[in-house]
């Protein structure tokens, strides 16, 4: 186990997944645990990460000074380093040049460096530096501006890294990381997705016994690889609660009971609530107040049948780490563009302890544990969907009929996607309605139908996004398609919006 001591900083979270990346397994912890729990852990080898503070500031983030006695290697970067060159007697200073970006470097022989070019670019993103080294330390890389790009003591394994080693412009950064894994800290990279599950499971048992537990399942990846993980390691004391709201898309309930119910032998639920979500929506078409109905109502549904449930000790969520960064929970604080993340929102006063088994987790691990357990392909690689659902993507007010054309027209759409080989290109494809109705001629006949929109964007979080630049020949067959098949629609648009300025959502 290698410890990530957080202070931060905004790439903490790519740290821990470099590290397990090198097949070692890590947790990342905030800098205020306790030594006496890092003790506990036992870790093989600890890495500080960077942060905004300064070091000599009052109040920084500190650490307790046990923890260079320990005989255990650390690495610490950027504010990591400082901090440790700080408080072990060296000295930290405001820089006459803040470095940023991709920056030159100069290593140094050093096992931290081993096999990696001695001249290199690394990113580096600072404005303190260190300029005194702490006693028995040698500098190990320097760059034009920074004299002390790294630093070590060797006999104490004790290593800092003024860069930062684990974002993808350091071009032999990830060596760094690997060369302290393996090098400095011994460890010879066994853990895998595997190791993983069996963890999981293990802890989720000797946590759950013979409580029960329930769990939103939304058939979305996270909640379902979440669902399908605890079910594994506590069987039927899993419940897990399905509303359908009639938002999803063509087949999608029936998909999703068919999955978790048949396949998985689990205890699902199905609420059929199609009804009273189009009744809270009638008449509402401003986004963010359906959203906030959505969202209540899904609330609403979720007490009352996990309320003819009895007693429920544990809820589980099926929070990835790019939520919590995302929800402002994390070190980011983003303000809210959309009220997002989401319509699984469950009440706050609620008794359940939460369980986030996939909390460390980023996106594309979560869809390699799910293939892992077994959760078909398709599932898995399916684009994003929000929480709301086709409740925000027939535009202005939903209607059960609206929301039957744009599911027809969604799922053509998204079946020539699939035909053309398009749909693993693209990162999030669906179709809206506008409310809007245009006129057109078909057999001679004048018509005044709805119009639909065609989304396809390229992205890597969602956080921005650019529109995908389809094939004309791949649009046309999909248009006449919608056109001729959809009864209500005789026009086809093509968002060429990116975000910013555009959303990727319509609402
Ligand atoms: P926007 O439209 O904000 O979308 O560019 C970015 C990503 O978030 C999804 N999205 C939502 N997800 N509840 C969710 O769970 C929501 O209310 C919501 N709104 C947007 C959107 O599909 C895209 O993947």
């Amino acid at each position: 186990l290698v410890l990530v001591v957080d202070f931060g900083g905004q790439y903490n979270q790519l740290i821990a997944r470099r590290v397990r990346e090198c097949n070692v397994y890590c947790e990342v912890v905030p800098y205020t645990f306790s030594i006496e729990k890092i003790k506990e852990k036992n870790p093989k080898g600890i890495i500080f990460t960077g942060g905004p503070s300064s070091v000599y500031q009052e109040g920084a983030p500190r650490v307790s000074k046990e923890i260079f006695n320990m005989n255990i290697p650390i690495l610490g970067i950027c504010y990591g380093a400082q901090l440790m060159a700080y408080m072990l007697g060296g000295n930290v200073k405001r820089g006459n040049k803040r470095e940023y970006g991709k920056t030159e470097i100069n290593y140094e022989d050093s096992l931290l460096f081993k096999g990696i070019e001695k001249k290199n670019i690394t990113w580096m993103s600072h404005t303190d530096l260190i300029d005194k080294l702490p006693n028995g330390f040698k500098a190990s890389a320097f760059t034009r501006d920074c004299p002390i790009a790294a630093m070590e003591d060797e006999n104490k394994k004790l290593y800092g890294v003024q860069f930062h080693p684990e974002v993808e412009h350091s071009i032999e950064g990830f060596k760094v990381i690997k060369n302290f894994l393996y090098e400095v800290c011994k460890l010879s990279g066994s853990w895998n997705m595997d190791s993983f599950i069996e963890q999981k499971i293990k802890e989720i048992k000797e946590k759950v016994g013979d409580k029960k537990v329930l769990c939103a399942l939304s058939g979305g990846v996270d909640s379902s690889v979440a669902a399908v993980l605890v079910h594994k390691a506590v069987g039927d004391n899993l419940t897990c609660i399905f509303v359908d709201h009639g938002l999803l898309r063509k087949n999608e309930g029936d998909e999703v009971e068919r999955i978790f119910k048949k396949e998985f032998s689990m205890n699902l639920i199905r609420v059929n609530a199609q009804d009273r979500f189009l009744n809270k929506l009638k008449g509402v078409s401003e986004p963010e107040n359906k959203r906030k109905i959505i969202g209540e109502e899904f609330i609403r549904v979720f007490e009352e049948e996990s309320n003819k449930l009895g007693k429920i000790d544990f809820l589980v969520q099926g929070t990835i780490y790019p939520d919590i960064i995302e929800s402002g929970a994390g070190d980011s604080g983003a303000s809210t563009i959309k009220s997002h993340h989401n319509v699984g929102g469950i009440p706050e006063d609620i008794e359940f302890e939460i369980m986030e088994p996939l909390r460390e987790l980023f996106k594309d691990e979560v869809r390699k544990l799910g293939l892992e357990l077994g959760i078909p392909k398709n599932l898995i690689f399916r684009h994003p969907f929000p929480g709301p659902g086709l409740g925000i993507r027939v535009i202005g007010e939903v209607t059960k009929e609206k929301l039957d054309i744009l599911r027809e027209a969604d799922a053509i759409y998204i079946e020539e996607l699939k035909n053309s080989g398009l749909y693993d290109k693209i990162w999030q494809a669906f179709a809206t309605l506008p409310d809007v109705k245009t006129v057109g001629v078909m057999g001679d006949e004048r018509t005044y139908a709805y119009l639909v929109g065609l989304r396809a964007v390229t992205s890597s979080d969602g956080m921005t996004s650019d529109w995908y630049k389809m094939p004309y020949d791949v649009l046309e067959k999909i248009s006449n398609r919608i056109v001729n098949e959809v009864d209500g629609v005789n026009r086809v648009v093509y968002d060429i919006t990116s975000k910013p300025p555009g959303t990727i959502e319509w609402e």
